[in-house]
């Protein structure tokens, strides 16, 4: 096994029932449901109690379009919800009891991973890898719009593996060494991307490469070079063609977020997901000498807003705070889990086996 990959043997979904109830937050969900708080602290489930939130799809849609406003007060609090044991049976399903839920404006278009659209608003999460572990993240925060929600669907659950890890933001930030705080907010961050073109031929390029390494081709959905400066224009990227037929984009943002509805700054950034360190553990992907055949054009940089570097140990020590709050619960089949995007990272555990988890964004929020 790599240093890249964590072992994660096969593991029993919690037992609910032994886990905590949470005081106040029946009454808003009334006498269907019962709630419990996962013994490291988030997430909150959800479980149906009468029958007919446990058969009745119609019914669960129902309950869910009554409930919005008391799940999102509880994410507000939380940061992620899980909704177990309801019938959701299938992608379309879970389009359906989600529809309500606002749109996010701006779809996948140069999002950072590989992933294909399903049905309507569905798509997979990711087509990762499944011996890489995908460390905590903020969805799309180095775009100028992203998602403000997101909401995850377990179609097949992974025979070991594959939890969608998760971390609170709040826990994370009260870990974080003050001069590492102060760095970013005065420097801001830059990140700077590689697409690269898919009709150049990619002999010895690693499988991981060119996986990660996507062809702007498929990250805008267009063949058409003109589509992709409106998307980035519209996305506000900076963007040039390089002389190999790829494209690079910038964009500076402050690496921090005020909450829309909490009114509260947070942490919200990629460093330590993004920043290329081509021999570090943990790391999303790892470089190989014959990688560097590209050029060293990395998929994926980030540095300080004025391009200074981002040192190294800081990055490992982000890293480490984040492995000391993550939650690795295990997927049940047909669960949704729905999660704040600013209170709330995620990520993905190595897995084996056949794993299908859907997601939806919800609703969209920009910033500087
Ligand atoms: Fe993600």
């Amino acid at each position: 096994m790599s240093d890249t990959t964590v072992s994660q043997s096969a593991v029993e979904t919690l037992d609910i029932r032994s886990s905590s109830p949470v005081s106040g937050t029946n009454a808003a969900l009334g006498e269907e449901v019962a709630v419990h708080l996962h013994p490291q602290g988030i997430p909150l489930f959800i479980t149906p109690v009468s029958r007919r939130l446990k058969t009745d799809i119609a019914a669960f849609k129902a309950w869910l379009v009554d409930h919005e406003e008391a799940i999102d007060k509880l994410l507000l609090r939380f940061g992620a919800v899980r909704l177990r044991g309801f019938p959701v049976k299938g992608p379309e399903q879970f389009g359906h009891v989600m529809s309500h839920y606002p749109v996010a404006a701006m779809g996948y278009k140069g999002g950072g991973g590989p992933r294909a659209e399903i049905a309507g608003r569905v798509m997979e999460s990711t087509r990762t890898e499944k011996d890489r572990f995908i460390p905590l993240h903020h969805e799309m925060c180095y775009q100028r719009q992203w998602p403000l929600k997101l909401a995850f669907y377990s179609n097949i659950v992974a025979s070991s593996g594959g939890a969608t890890t998760i971390g609170d933001i709040r826990r994370f930030e009260a870990k974080i060494p003050q001069r590492i705080l102060d760095e970013v907010r005065k420097r801001g961050v830059l990140y700077r991307r590689n697409f690269r073109d898919g009709r150049v031929p990619t002999e010895g390029w690693s499988g991981q490469l060119l996986n990660i390494h996507r062809p702007w081709q498929e990250a805008f959905f267009t063949e058409d070079k003109a589509d992709v400066e409106a998307a980035c224009e519209a996305g506000g990227l900076e963007w040039q063609w390089l002389d190999d037929g790829s494209l690079q984009t910038e964009i500076r943002k402050s690496g921090f977020v005020t909450h829309p509805v909490l009114g509260t700054s947070h942490w919200f950034n990629q460093i330590s997901n993004l920043t290329a360190l081509p021999t570090s553990a943990r790391q999303w992907y790892t470089l190989t000498p014959e990688d560097e055949r590209n050029g060293g054009r990395y998929p994926n940089a980030v540095l300080f807003g004025d391009g200074g570097t981002i040192p190294a140990e800081d990055v490992k020590l982000l890293r480490q705070i984040e492995d000391e709050i993550r939650v690795d619960e295990p997927w049940e089949a047909g669960e949704i889990f729905i999660l704040d995007n600013i209170l709330c990272t995620h990520g993905r555990t190595p897995f084996e086996g056949k794993r299908d988890t859907l997601i939806q964004f919800l609703g969209s929020g920009s910033n500087d």
